[in-house]
């Protein structure tokens, strides 16, 4: 399975699933991050795994539906099947779903419905929520939503700072979007 990764920030979960022996013996290749944010740790991540970076902002173009067209002529040739969403920080338009509609994917830090948009895990710990969790789902036009994949659930004990909720909420993470991909190639 050809996939590309679309990220915006740090890139642990790019390198989660980069690093996922059971992935790459069930034959996931990851031929490209695309990347919106010229400054972003993830791009460094991509480029020592040998992995094809290719920076493509926003503000580079006159509208949202050059700046995807311009994505999708960089996809075509390389054949990617799905997109893996893994913190990429812009919202999908009818351009490129309408291109890959059912093969992209999106992990959220909360369990959505609740807690969609930014800032999730700092909303629901400064909610007093007893617990939060994460979500993979294949998106649609809106922010966050489309189709659950998995949902899980992520504890908030009394003690936790932020730092220490975040902290737990990836470590799911991590656990969980290689299993779903994982999943999805052995269908
Ligand atoms: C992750 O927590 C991911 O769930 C979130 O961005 C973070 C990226 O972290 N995505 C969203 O909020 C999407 N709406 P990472 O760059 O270390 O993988």
């Amino acid at each position: 399975m050809r996939v590309a990764i679309f990220a915006s920030g740090n890139g642990t979960n790019f390198e989660a699933l980069a690093d996922d022996q059971k992935l790459k013996d069930a034959g996931l290749e990851i031929e490209l991050l695309v990347c919106d944010q010229v400054n972003a740790p993830v791009i460094d991540k991509a480029k020592k795994r040998n992995i094809l970076v290719y920076v493509n902002s926003l503000k580079d173009y006159p509208d949202r539906h050059l700046y995807e067209q311009a994505i999708i002529d960089k996809l075509a040739p390389l054949k990617i099947e799905y997109i893996l969403l893994a913190g990429y920080m812009k919202v999908v338009t009818t351009t490129l779903l309408s291109k890959y509609a059912g093969r992209i994917i999106n992990i959220h830090p909360s369990k959505l419905p609740k807690y969609s948009g930014l800032d999730s895990i700092e909303r629901a710990f400064d909610a007093h929520e007893k617990e939060t969790g994460v979500t993979i789902h294949y998106i649609d036009e809106g922010v966050d939503t489309g189709p659950i994949i998995r949902q899980e659930t992520v504890p908030i004990f009394a003690d936790d700072t932020v730092e220490t909720l975040e902290a737990r909420v990836h470590e799911k993470e991590h656990q969980i979007y290689p299993e779903v991909v994982l999943e999805l190639l052995n269908k």
